[in-house]
């Protein structure tokens, strides 16, 4: 199975690349897959295409959440958020692991499977493998029609557009505003959610697409970073909970895109870890997007700014101290925790598109990446 998009003629409308023009096209992509499925007065979700029934929703003992690469990295923040509004606990897995690792199945399990093309081969093997064993799959997919959409239960489509780019951008975006939109779906039929939380929660989401325009502003600084990182051989992404998720992300994408070798680190188990690996000049870009968590973070930088690395932080707006303790920082337009994740990524897009470009890559068609993997 191959795509056939027809590359030559798709428009890269004006863009030196698809990842750029993908990467600029993320608010309409969050605003049409938000599009209907808010409904006019802003106090409810409207997933009309779920067909699992309220009772069948009360019934999920467990969730399990399983894809492939980017996808997978949109499931450990859909763990995060559905955990936090549902409170009904959730594991994420790359699917090529999921299958064999005897997952524990029941009929009241329900599995999220994410695949942006729909046509991953691990992916749709541990569909089929879930269905095997009576659980009901749901597909958080960006094809119509494609194989997990058919084989699933029920759909939520990402309406992101045709992503060409290999490295996933909108795509990602657009799964994590599908996990918002879940993740409240679950909250008022499960009742653990407030009708005045769910009402903030919309309209910080509604909120999303602007903060992103206004983050797509600070490109320059992004660019500017890029080229300090692109002569280094090894960096770190460092942050803690929903900004971890992000780090590895960030990390992921700068690896298949400049090929510069990096790790995502959990903050605060560096130290028990690698932290001999920081020395002089090392970049470590560290993620400070989660409010509660900010102290914290604060004092993982402390440890890696004592032995030389050279830091560039992610922060929020409102949190400038945090220019004190790092080399150089950008920040953000503040919302809910929850949702910093469909903030935070931008910038890492954008380092490592940047970095790809000053390195002289392909940044389209990364080596040894295909956009779909259709072979387990
Ligand atoms: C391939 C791509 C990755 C992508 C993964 C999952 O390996 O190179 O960028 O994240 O597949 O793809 P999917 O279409 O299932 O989201």
């Amino acid at each position: 199975f191959y795509v056939d998009w027809d590359i030559a003629t798709a428009e890269k409308g004006g863009y030196d690349h698809f990842m750029l023009k993908e990467i600029h096209e993320q608010p309409k992509a969050y605003r049409d897959t938000m599009g209907s499925r808010i409904n006019a007065d802003g106090s409810k979700i409207v997933l009309d295409e779920i067909r699992m029934t309220e009772d069948q929703i009360r019934s999920i003992r467990n969730i399990h959440v399983v894809a492939c690469g980017t996808a997978y990295h949109a499931g450990l923040v859909g763990k995060s958020v559905i955990e936090r509004l549902a409170r009904v606990p959730v594991e994420a897995d790359v699917a090529s692991e999921y299958r064999y690792r005897s997952p524990i199945i029941t009929k009241d399990t329900l599995v999220v499977v994410v695949s942006q093309s729909g046509e991953t081969a691990d992916t749709l093997a541990a569909l089929r493998e879930a269905k095997r064993q009576g659980a009901r799959v749901l597909a958080i997919t960006n094809v119509v029609g494609s194989s997990v959409a058919r084989e699933a239960d029920d759909v939520i489509i990402t309406w992101a557009g045709p992503e060409i780019a290999v490295a996933s951008t909108k795509a990602y975006t657009s799964q994590l505003i599908a996990f918002y939109l879940f993740g409240l779906y679950l909250a008022e039929v499960l009742g653990t959610i407030e009708a005045a939380d769910l009402r903030k929660t919309i309209a910080a989401l509604q909120e999303l697409p602007e903060q992103v325009e206004n983050i797509l502003q600070q490109s320059a600084k992004m660019e500017s970073f890029a080229k300090q990182i692109a002569a280094h051989n090894s960096l770190f992404f460092i942050g803690r909970g929903l900004d971890f998720a992000i780090a590895q992300e960030g990390s992921l994408k700068l690896k298949e895109i400049s090929y510069i070798h990096s790790e995502a680190y959990a903050a605060g188990e560096l130290k028990h870890g690698t932290l001999a690996l920081i020395e002089e000049g090392v970049p470590v870009i560290a993620l400070a997007a989660q409010e509660e968590l900010l102290e914290k973070t604060l004092s993982n930088i402390k440890e890696v700014k004592a032995r030389g690395a050279y830091v560039i932080g992610i922060g929020l707006e409102g949190n400038e101290e945090l220019s004190e303790f790092v080399d150089a920082a950008i920040y953000l337009p503040r919302t809910l925790s929850l949702l910093t994740p469909a903030l935070s990524v931008i910038p890492l897009q954008l380092l490592a598109y940047y970095a790809s470009l000053a390195k002289g890559n392909d940044v389209d068609k990364p080596r040894n990446l295909a956009k779909s993997v259709t072979v387990e």
